[in-house]
This record gives structure tokens, C-alpha cells and sequence, in this order.
């Protein structure tokens, strides 16, 4: 089972929030498959898929909001949001709207937000997506 987790961060910060939902899926016996936006070419065989990017302008980061414009339908794939924010923190919110759009159904209500650098209580909460996203993949 892969979990894949594709991320765009400026400073690192939503990188280390996929970095601890990464160690989550590892915990839970599967594979997570950890890929900075740039690198991205497909999802492949992945059961779940996890999106995060910090907010630049209101916005999500351009390269994720490029991989998000390209997706192919997510028929019922458990997914889920995340990322960094410094004060109002919409990327996440656009993500999981994104991923609802296209099918894909949300592990969890809200997306994992980080204000600046995830603090420990919000790297635990990462490290619990990863493993909620197993769990429905076995399912
Ligand atoms: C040019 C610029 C624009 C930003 N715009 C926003 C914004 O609109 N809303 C917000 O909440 N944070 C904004 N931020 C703050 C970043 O989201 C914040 O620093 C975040 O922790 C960066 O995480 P990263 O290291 O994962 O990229 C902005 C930062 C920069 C440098």
C-alpha cells in the first residue's frame, strides 16, 4: 500500500508537516511515497493522496496549484490538505475544496494547518492523517 504525499513549501515548514504524515503511514505498515511539487509526474499506484502547500498571497503555492489543475478524477480515493500558513491561511482550505471537487473523499473534516513552524501537538496530528489514510486504504 503507497500513500502518496506531495508537498510545496518555501522555508520548510509545510515540508516538515509531510515529513511527520510520511512517518505516520510508515507506523501504520504502509509505504509513503514523499514528492516535492516539482517532481511530480503521476499518482500512480498510490491508495490515498495527501496535498499540502504553504499560502503565498491567499493562494496555494504555483507548482501544487499546477499538479492540482492536472489531476484526473479521484473516485472515492481517501485524501487529505495540509500546510503552513502566517496569518490567514487559505492554501489548505482551496486543497481540500480542490480535492472534494474531483472526487476524492476527506479522511479528516478540516485540513492540517500549521501557523509558521509546526509545533509538536500539530506534527502528532500529521503523523495521525498518515495513519487514518492506511486505515481507509485497507479498507
Ligand atoms: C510573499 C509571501 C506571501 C505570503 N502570503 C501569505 C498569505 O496570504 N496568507 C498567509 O497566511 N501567509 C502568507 N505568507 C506566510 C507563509 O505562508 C508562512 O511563512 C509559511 O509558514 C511558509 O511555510 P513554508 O515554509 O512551508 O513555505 C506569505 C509569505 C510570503 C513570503
Amino acid at each position: 500500500m503507497k500513500v502518496m504525499i506531495v508537498w510545496e513549501s518555501t522555508r520548510g515548514r509545510t515540508k516538515a508537516m509531510a515529513e511527520a504524515i510520511s512517518e505516520g503511514v510508515t507506523s501504520a505498515g504502509a509505504e509513503g511515497i514523499l514528492i516535492e511539487a516539482k517532481e511530480f509526474s503521476e499518482l500512480g499506484d498510490a491508495c490515498a493522496l495527501v496535498l499540502g502547500s504553504s499560502t503565498r498571497m491567499k493562494r496555494v503555492l504555483p507548482m501544487l496549484k499546477r499538479i492540482m489543475s492536472e489531476l484526473p478524477v479521484l473516485n472515492g480515493l481517501p485524501a487529505g490538505a495540509f500546510g503552513s500558513y502566517g496569518w490567514s491561511g487559505e492554501a489548505p482550505d482551496e486543497i481540500a475544496a480542490k480535492l472534494t471537487e474531483l472526487g476524492a473523499i476527506l479522511v479528516d473534516q478540516k485540513p492540517i494547518k500549521a501557523k509558521d513552524y509546526p509545533s509538536d501537538s500539530i506534527l502528532e496530528e500529521c503523523r495521525g492523517l498518515g495513519v487514518r489514510l492506511v486505515e481507509k486504504c485497507s479498507k
